[in-house]
């Protein structure tokens, strides 16, 4: 039976008693507006874990000025059906007075130094301090034994498990597999911020993508040649594209000579619809 939890001294009873009985807590944090890729989450997270918490907050120290937090989709009730049926167990949904007594523009932060200030967190300022801070105070409540992060925000990913080593927390951090539409678009909450032409060109991003991943299998190592072909792809399907950027997947810095495992990153946007998406690459 999912049971939902506001409040923070109420979750932190919840987990005190599961662990007094030796029972793993897995932990799956989320802005909610839930689709099949949480849900996958989630289900990683159960056969990880023999309790499994999600959240669900949209945690507006993350939005920018101008961005969209307010008009951010908050489906609840939907959220709510969609977790009893993954058989996940609690449900912590806070709200933004219980995260931030104190007002979150006063909060204290956590800083991902070089991490967060590259590709989105460029486009974004402050963005991914706003995520290391949620996401450690995430933790500090749940105190879970393993978290699950999607590949789909991989910068995010890289810089939680920064977070997780530099801070010295006894937590696992897992990743789980960019879940897609049948036509290759990763689900995402914003999806649903694109008009039905802007959807039929959504997948182009990961078309563009597939060619430098396609390339790269092939041999081809002038990364910067790949990177200007990926932006001009994006252009010429209407995107407004941000990056498209070959990395190292461990740490996202440059590729050297003897980099093995890649990852091609790429962000812009369509209409007013802000995409991103990635595919890893293991070169020869
Ligand atoms: P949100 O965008 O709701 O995503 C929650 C988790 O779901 C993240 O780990 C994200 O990478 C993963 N995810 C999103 N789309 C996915 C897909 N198509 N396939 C697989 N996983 C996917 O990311 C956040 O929320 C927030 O920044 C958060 C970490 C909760 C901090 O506020």
């Amino acid at each position: 039976m999912l049971e939902t939890l506001t409040r923070i001294q109420t979750i932190r009873d919840r987990v005190r008693a599961w662990r007094q009985n030796g029972l793993r807590v897995g932990f799956v944090p989320t802005m909610g507006n839930l689709h099949r890729g949480h849900l996958s989450l989630v289900e990683q997270a159960r056969a990880a874990a023999d309790r499994v918490v999600v959240s669900v907050f949209v945690n507006p120290l993350q939005f920018g000025p101008n961005e969209d937090f307010d008009r951010y989709p908050r489906t609840i009730e939907h959220d709510t059906e969609l977790l009893a049926g993954a058989k996940a167990d609690v449900l912590f949904a806070p709200t933004t007075f219980e995260m931030y007594p104190n007002g979150y523009e006063r909060s204290a932060r956590v800083d991902v130094p070089d991490l967060a200030g590259i590709l989105e967190g460029h486009v974004r300022p402050g963005h991914f301090e706003g995520v290391a801070t949620v996401v450690t105070k995430l933790f500090q409540i749940v105190q879970p034994d393993v978290a699950v992060f999607g590949e789909k925000d991989y910068q995010q990913l890289v810089i939680v498990r920064r977070l997780v080593q530099d801070l010295c927390m006894p937590i696992a951090v897992l990743a789980g597999a960019t879940v897609r539409d049948h036509d290759g678009l990763a689900f995402s909450s914003r999806n649903r911020y694109l008009s039905a032409r802007e959807r039929n060109v959504a997948p182009r991003l990961r078309d563009a993508l597939h060619v430098a991943r396609k390339a790269l299998l092939e041999g081809e190592r002038n990364y910067d040649a790949l990177q200007l072909a990926g932006l001009r792809d994006l252009q010429k399907a209407g995107f407004a594209p941000d990056y498209f950027s070959i990395r190292q997947a461990a740490d996202l810095l440059p590729p050297r000579e003897d980099t093995r495992e890649v990852v091609v990153l790429a962000a812009g946007r369509l209409g007013t619809t802000r995409l991103l998406d990635n595919v890893r690459v293991q070169i020869r």
